[in-house]
């Protein structure tokens, strides 16, 4: 399964990802921490006016190559630059938006983003058993 990766200033993200990873038993890890060891999802905020923060630019400029999916909090108060750091970065690298919270997002949100993470798990184990598992060789 993926591993999570997030950013967090006042602890909404923080605390939404925790509940994922502890749900699933996931590896989770700050965009400050070590790099990922394995492809992951990313959970962020929106910063400035509809701005991905500095602190993820950053962690994605070095790691992006892991990035499968973004979450990004925010809040309905900034109307149409509600959580736009998640449209940013998935129309920058090509991943799907996979939730956006208000905040620190509610139940539903949780289990948009668990059926997800589950999903996604399925489709790679479905696309590792698909492949090949012996050469049939030149004979
Ligand atoms: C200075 C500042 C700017 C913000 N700008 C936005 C914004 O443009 N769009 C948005 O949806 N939320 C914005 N927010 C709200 C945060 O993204 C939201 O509170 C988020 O849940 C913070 O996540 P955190 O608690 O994990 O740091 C802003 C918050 C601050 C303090």
């Amino acid at each position: 399964m993926l591993c999570l990766v997030y950013d967090s200033l006042t602890g909404n993200v923080r605390r939404f990802a925790e509940g994922v990873g502890a749900e699933l038993g996931l590896p989770l890890g700050r965009v400050q921490g070590s790099p990922p060891a394995a492809p992951y999802l990313l959970l962020t905020y929106t910063f400035g006016t509809g701005e991905v923060p500095e602190s993820t630019r950053r962690f994605l400029r070095a790691h992006s190559a892991g990035l499968r999916g973004v979450v990004a909090s925010g809040s309905y108060h900034w109307g149409p630059n509600f959580a736009r750091a998640a449209d940013l970065i998935a129309a920058e690298y090509g991943v799907p938006v996979v939730a956006k919270l208000n905040k620190g997002g509610t139940a539903a949100d949780r289990q948009e983003v668990l059926r997800w993470l589950r999903e996604d798990a399925v489709a790679r184990l479905t696309a590792r058993t698909g492949e090949p598992r012996w050469n049939a060789g030149s004979n």
